[in-house]
């Protein structure tokens, strides 16, 4: 009786000498987090950041590494790297995009490049807010990482290095502390990084520093409409500077049907349950779009030539396709004018920047 109850007593200090080692296991490492400034290209808006997760160099950091990271997948194999790759403007290059499982989905990967900026709902279809919420889809959905929270937010406790750096991002005591809130916070602090250098082409000539050939001023007139005696391709009515996005929904006619029903993928209508905005989509950022084919939320065209051959022709009618997607009556010069212009958005130190590389 008496070796039961020492035993018992033992045993009682063993537990709560583990627990207690357990509870504040982080505190001895030090947090003085250092704040980043979003440095921006000239004529760039103010980035908002959220009050709620203000971005700090320890938090740019962990976020880096989380998003090339295969724990966030079931089976070790894909990481959000695996879809948004540098190499491609942070796309994929495919027409859709195919998860673990090598199911693919309806849709395609969608380039990060100033995605920091996107306050109108993020996806093709807007359906997510912030990146903070964002990034809780990809971990858990089948046709992407496909495994579940509790797997992903024990394997980063039980992880050699990551509790430390989620003291040193966020300055929690312990490594019960982490979450996938955090996960996400960090995960959305290193995309806001992933702005553009302001060395495209385009950025250099706003500042004077570059000339345009004839063929790209022209592309550049007809984008947006900036002559009476030239033509207008309307395309900087959805695709504007400086991001070259509107962050808004439209039909832009490349669904041959008639009806709004009929639509394969409902697009803005999965998320507003309005039947007018089934088949609108949001008009992306043509900033590096020479590196992320194929395009449209499905990858449909695999060239600029067919994107432009497609808006010439006026698309096809549905009820809201958008007034400015009409016969354009462009020449063949003039296509190739427009197309001119579009590589001069082109950012390929964006791409190559050190600080957005896989850091392994
Ligand atoms: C299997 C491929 C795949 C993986 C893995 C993946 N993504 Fe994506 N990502 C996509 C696709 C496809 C879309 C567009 C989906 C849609 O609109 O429904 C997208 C959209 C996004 C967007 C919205 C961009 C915008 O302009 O609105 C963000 C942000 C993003 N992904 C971040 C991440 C992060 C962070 C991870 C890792 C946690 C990740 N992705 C993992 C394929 C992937
Ligand atoms: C009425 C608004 C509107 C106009 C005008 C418009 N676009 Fe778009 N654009 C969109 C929308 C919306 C999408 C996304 C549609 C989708 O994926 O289904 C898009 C997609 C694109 C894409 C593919 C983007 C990607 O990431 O895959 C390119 C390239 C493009 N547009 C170029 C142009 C050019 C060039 C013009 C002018 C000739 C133009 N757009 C005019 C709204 C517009």
């Amino acid at each position: 009786m008496r070796f039961v109850a020492t035993f018992v007593l033992f045993f009682s200090f063993m537990m709560f000498g583990c627990w207690k080692n357990n509870t504040g296991d982080l505190e001895d490492i030090s947090y003085v987090p250092n704040p980043v400034d979003i440095e921006v290209p000239e004529g760039f808006p103010v980035m908002p950041i959220p009050s709620s997760n203000p971005i700090t160099a320890e938090g740019v950091e962990l976020g880096r590494r989380l998003f090339y990271d295969e724990l966030l997948s079931e089976d070790f194999s894909m990481s959000c790297s695996s879809c948004h790759l540098p190499v491609g403007s942070f796309t994929d290059n495919e027409a859709v995009s195919k998860g673990i499982d090598g199911i693919a989905g309806k849709r395609s990967s969608m380039s990060l490049l100033n995605i920091g900026y996107a306050d109108n709902g993020l996806f093709w279809d807007g359906r997510s807010t912030t990146l903070e919420e964002q990034a809780l889809v990809p971990v858990e959905d089948p046709i992407e990482l496909h495994t579940s929270w509790p797997t992903v937010v024990e394997r980063v406790k039980q992880h050699q290095t990551y509790p430390e750096l989620f003291r040193k991002a966020f300055g929690i005591k312990d490594r019960d502390e982490i979450s996938k809130e955090l996960v996400a916070k960090a995960l959305a602090q290193f995309q806001r990084t992933l702005v553009s250098s302001g060395n495209a082409k385009y950025d250099r000539w706003i500042r004077n520093e570059a000339e345009f050939t004839d063929e790209e001023f022209l592309g550049y007139v007809l984008f947006f409409d900036l002559d009476p005696n030239v033509k207008d391709a309307e395309c900087g009515h959805c695709h504007n500077a400086p991001l070259f996005n509107t962050d808004d929904y439209f039909n832009n006619g490349i669904e041959p049907i008639e009806n709004l029903s009929d639509f394969p993928d409902r697009g803005r209508a999965e998320v507003t349950g309005d039947e007018f905005d089934a088949g609108r989509f949001r008009a992306p950022t043509l900033r590096n779009i020479t590196l992320t084919g194929p395009y449209m939320h499905d990858g449909r065209f695999q060239t600029l030539e067919e994107v432009v051959d497609h808006y010439n022709s006026g698309g096809h009618f549905q009820a809201n396709k958008d007034p400015l997607i009409r016969p354009l009556q462009l020449l063949n010069h003039e296509k190739e004018a427009l197309i001119s212009f579009i590589h001069t958005l082109t950012d390929s130190t964006f791409i190559e920047t050190p600080q957005f590389q896989d850091p392994n």
